[in-house]
């Protein structure tokens, strides 16, 4: 399949896996790209830059093809040193970013001297018109179903789309809720050029993460999600459990008082302990209603090659055969 977004990054297909912190390493990065798609390594689960450039380099031992880094501005307890890490993006011959948080305009300078494609995640019309301006390439417009920080505006991608594709020029994936041939179909319908997965692609045999979060997906509904820290404009969406429930007993208890020390156990160095410990009940970590429609653990290319093949038959059979015989010939489809 041939979109703008497989033009402008040099794949196969317009499947884009989004940067997930302690998921995102090179071998799931690796492994997405060999299928085809674009994978991507999540720049700040590296702890230092130097380690980032290891993990540049351990994903080029595994791939010929290209991938991208993640670069999230997200508040944080201490400022990452982007700029190193950016250098290590650079020299480790990176040409697409993935950038999210806060708008990357004070990085784009240094970002396009380098020949990086950049591409930001927005959660809304007008961050999205936004990124356009300041210079991105494209944009991954994640709706409210999405896993990690929807934003605040609570819009669904079936407006959310549309309404991207009536503003904006440059390309733009479709994010948040995206899991197989249906989402790719539906996304291309609403105006995107492709889609990018966070959840759906933890529930693969490459991801690097314990087998406890894998059958955890697989065992979750739609419903099983949960949004947290919404009184610090910081919403989250993450799997419910133990650590969550307690999480949001807090915030009840603190109303619009609450500060992020209160939630500090909940929320700080959850992803190692579940990632890697397969600690399930450990806190918030990011999940997305999406949730409900992983039913196995595939590996990688099964997964996208089942998600294309099942697209193109989505499009010519059931799609093209709601045209009537004399719509089909005008059209000269088969
Ligand atoms: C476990 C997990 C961790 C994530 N970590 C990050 C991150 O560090 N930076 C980021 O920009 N997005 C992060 N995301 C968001 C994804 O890149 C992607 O935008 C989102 O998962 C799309 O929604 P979906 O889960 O419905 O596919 C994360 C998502 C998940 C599920």
């Amino acid at each position: 399949m041939k979109t703008a977004i497989t033009e402008m990054f040099g794949i196969e297909h317009p499947i884009i896996q989004g940067g997930m912190h302690y998921v995102g390493f090179a071998e799931l990065a690796a492994a997405v790209s060999n299928a085809g798609g674009l994978g991507i390594i999540t720049g700040l689960t590296q702890r230092t830059p130097e380690l980032l450039a290891k993990e540049i380099a351990r994903c080029h031992d595994m791939t010929d093809k290209p991938f991208g880094v993640n670069l999230t501005f997200l508040p944080a307890f201490s400022a990452p040193p982007y700029p190193e890490y950016i250098a290590a993006i650079r020299e480790g011959g990176i040409k697409i970013v993935e950038t999210a948080g806060r708008s990357p305009e004070q990085y784009m300078p240094a970002l396009k001297a380098a020949g990086i494609k950049v591409i930001h995640k927005c959660t809304s019309v007008r961050h999205s018109l936004k990124a356009e301006q300041i210079g991105c390439d494209a944009v991954s417009v994640d709706g409210f179903e999405c896993g990690g920080h929807p934003g605040e505006d609570d819009m669904p991608n079936m407006i959310l789309l549309p309404r991207a594709a009536e503003e904006l020029k440059i390309p733009f994936v479709a994010s948040g809720g995206m899991a197989d041939a249906r989402s790719l179909v539906a996304a291309l319908a609403l105006g995107a050029a492709g889609m990018n997965m966070g959840t759906r692609f933890i529930a693969t045999k490459e991801a690097p993460v314990h087998d406890n979060v894998k059958q955890a997906l697989v065992a979750a509904t739609e419903l099983d999600t949960r949004l947290v820290m919404r009184a610090l404009r910081n919403t989250e969406r993450v799997l419910r459990n133990k650590g969550v429930d307690r999480l949001i007993e807090i915030e009840r208890e603190k109303g619009r008082s609450l500060k992020i020390e209160d939630i500090h156990a909940e929320v700080a160095g959850v992803y190692p302990k579940v990632m890697i410990d397969g600690e399930m009940d450990a806190g918030a970590w990011s999940c997305g209603m999406v949730v409900g429609l992983i039913k196995d653990i595939p590996t990688v290319k099964e997964l996208i090659d089942r998600i294309m093949a099942d697209a193109e038959r989505l499009i010519l059979d059931r799609l093209a055969g709601f045209l009537g015989a004399e719509t089909k010939a005008a059209l000269k489809v088969a």
